[in-house]
């Protein structure tokens, strides 16, 4: 079946787009407005693109009713700064929760009983039960049409003690993080517990197993 994209009206795209680029990782950011009130979303178009420099990519759709944008692209745009942490599977319901379309008064973090852990860098604080937070600040804001691309340049990144197994190495025992990314329609997620392993091929290796 061939999908025309050029035809295709926006409600239609999103749909493919996310029915078929899965998993997702989830961006669960949160961020200040100007008088201080904390704002969380998550966030699932969403990768790192680049460690030099070290770039993480997010973006963010138009709001629906009488905002322009959402809360935090508009907090975002106001301050500069954010905090991206992971989602945990003990950690999606609450991770649900801060993605209902509140009010910008609204505290999400609060409404969804989640604690916070205070960042180094920059002023939003990280969400104490994620085990990951990247604290980032503004690289490029990319106008895409309906979409913002963000990207935000890493200043600093927190790893759960416990899932830290060499800090002088920088080796992070990732499946402990027990992270989970999103999958197709508005509520389907997967854990990150089915792995496979294919190490790399070095070249010489290859060239040798095809001369057998
Ligand atoms: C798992 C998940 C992933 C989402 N990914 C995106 C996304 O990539 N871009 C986007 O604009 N909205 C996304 N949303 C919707 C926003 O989280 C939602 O609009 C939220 O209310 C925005 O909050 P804010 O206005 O406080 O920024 C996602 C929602 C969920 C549940």
């Amino acid at each position: 079946m061939l999908f025309d994209f050029t035809t295709l009206p926006t409600k239609d795209r999103y749909k493919l787009i996310t029915a078929t680029v899965v998993p997702r990782p989830i961006a669960w950011v949160v961020t200040q407005d100007a008088a201080g009130v904390l704002n969380a979303a998550p966030f699932s178009f969403f990768n790192a693109v680049s460690s030099d420099p070290p770039i993480l990519a997010l973006s963010i759709g138009g709001a629906t009713g009488a905002e322009l944008n959402k809360d935090t692209l508009a907090n975002i745009q106001a301050t500069g700064q954010f905090t991206l942490c992971l989602v945990p599977e003990d950690a999606l319901d609450a991770m649900n929760v801060t993605a209902i379309n509140l009010p910008p008064e609204v505290d999400e973090l609060a409404e969804a009983g989640l604690d916070t852990l205070p960042s180094s860098k920059v002023a939003p604080p990280r969400i104490a039960r994620s085990p990951v937070a990247f604290e980032c600040e503004t690289h490029q804001l990319i106008p895409l049409g309906g979409n913002t691309l963000v990207l935000g340049r890493i200043l600093a990144l927190h790893v759960r003690d416990d899932c830290v197994l060499d800090a002088a190495r920088h080796h992070v025992d990732t499946p402990r993080l027990g992270l989970v990314g999103r999958m197709h329609g508005g509520g389907w997620y997967l854990r990150t517990t089915d792995r496979v392993e294919v190490p790399r091929i070095p070249l010489p290796d290859w060239l040798a197993r095809k001369q057998l």
